[in-house]
């Protein structure tokens, strides 16, 4: 995964697909500019065929990343036992498209196919429960 600097100090949360057989949502947690802590969970479905629902809920005690309103990841705040956790960060929601085939899907087997170029994300019904 390839994040700015400017960007890693900001982002809490990261929630990247990764396109190609299997389907794979990635989440990572930034916390005082470091990550290193992504989980990778198979789709059973194709995230660019349709709309899907992806919820992250975020407060003092703990992170959940729901797909389709089913948890996928919980991270507690185990801030007590010295474990970084976000929430010094400004909050804002940004969305990118990123070329990493040499490490995403089966270990970067699954190649760009850039005859398909040019590649598109689309959001709907985004909302912000602040
Ligand atoms: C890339 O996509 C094109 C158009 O769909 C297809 O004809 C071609 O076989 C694909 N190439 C590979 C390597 O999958």
């Amino acid at each position: 995964m390839k994040i700015s600097s400017s960007l890693e100090t900001l982002l809490g949360l990261s929630l990247p697909f990764i396109t190609g057989q299997p389907y794979t949502v990635q989440t990572n947690i930034y916390a005082h500019g470091k990550g290193g802590r992504e989980q990778r969970v198979n789709l059973c479905f194709d995230p660019a065929a349709d709309f899907h629902t992806y919820t992250i809920l975020w407060n003092h005690h703990h992170i959940v990343f729901f797909v389709d309103e089913v948890p996928i990841r919980v991270y507690k705040n185990n801030e007590a036992r010295g474990i970084p956790y976000p929430k010094l960060q400004p909050m804002g929601v940004y969305s990118t498209l990123w070329e990493a085939d040499d490490r995403a899907t089966r270990g970067g087997l699954e190649k760009i196919n850039w005859s398909k170029a040019p590649f598109y994300s689309y959001y709907k019904d985004f909302e912000n429960d602040l």
